[in-house]
């Protein structure tokens, strides 16, 4: 059975609502292939099934389920290069001599997905900057999926996944090989704290941010949710510190307090006053 208007409106605002992402009208085919084989599992014949089942119980184990398997998780190690190329070549060289006197570095990837993105923030500091051994750095990484958490602590990661993007040495240096899969070395998975953050929701409580990985995922947000969100940033990001966001993704036309940062190898965002001082 076909799914109709009314069934795909359904999923559409059941997403909307716990998620704040916007699945656009022509996403109907999108909700049938994600959710089929979910309908399956539950015993439904089809997704209308599925909904028809939800529309009786209302507190349904399967909606978290739902929502996950509507999420785009697409990610890959050094994504895009050129923001670690920032991080490495001016933003971390200059909040080193800025944080100098607490020695202490706050990053935040916000919607890591499976982790590849904090693991080669990390792999990166470590890399190139062996002095921050002694400093004092929290990376915190979070995502709204439980799914992709768990991978993301678990740091493993099969052979399609580790050839897109990453240098083969630090495969080499960073990697344990474990059967056919490669998993992530235990100091390093141990030294990344995940979270589930909602990013729909209060923040909770994180430490103010020198650096704020927010990277493709507001595109999946309409204006307003885009809106608070960067309301949100502005209060856990220090005032001189980096906000990093997809290519496709800016905060012009939507957020004033911030202004881009041009670098050789791209842009990133920071707060106005930042600049004046
Ligand atoms: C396309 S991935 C981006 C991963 C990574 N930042 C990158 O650029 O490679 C988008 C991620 O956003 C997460 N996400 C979607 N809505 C979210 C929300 N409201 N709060 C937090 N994470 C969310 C999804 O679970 C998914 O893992």
């Amino acid at each position: 059975m076909p799914l109709s208007v009314a069934d795909f409106d359904y999923i559409r605002k059941l997403v909307y609502d716990r998620t704040g992402v916007s699945l656009s009208e022509d996403k109907t085919y999108l909700v049938e292939s994600r959710l089929g084989m979910l309908a399956k599992e539950a015993g439904a014949s089809s997704v209308s099934g599925l909904v028809a089942q939800l529309k009786q119980k209302r507190f349904n184990p399967l909606y978290e389920s739902i929502v996950e398997a509507m999420m785009t998780n697409e990610t890959f190690f050094f994504r895009d290069v050129n923001p670690f190329e920032i991080l490495k070549t001016s933003v971390i060289p200059e909040l080193l001599k800025q944080r100098q006197g607490n020695r202490t570095l706050n990053i935040w990837c916000a919607a890591c997905s499976s982790g590849q993105e904090p693991y080669s923030i990390a792999m990166l500091l470590r890399e190139y900057f062996p002095q921050l051994v002694s400093w004092k750095v929290n990376l915190i990484a979070s995502d709204i999926s439980t799914g992709m958490l768990k991978r993301a602590r678990l740091g493993r990661y099969g052979k399609q996944e580790i050839i897109r993007g990453l240098p083969p040495t630090f495969l080499h240096k960073y990697f344990y090989h474990c059967g056919k899969e490669w998993e992530i070395k235990a100091d390093f998975r141990k030294s990344i704290e995940f979270r589930k953050i909602n990013l729909t929701e209060p923040f909770g409580s994180i430490p103010q941010m020198d650096i704020i990985f927010m990277r493709n995922v507001l595109i999946y947000f309409d204006i307003q949710t885009k809106q608070s969100i960067l309301a949100r940033v502005r209060r856990v990001l220090q005032p001189d510190g980096y906000l990093f966001l997809g290519g496709g993704e800016t905060t012009v036309n939507l957020d004033g307090a911030f202004e881009p940062v041009q670098f050789p190898q791209g842009v990133c965002y920071r707060m106005i006053s930042s600049q004046t001082k």
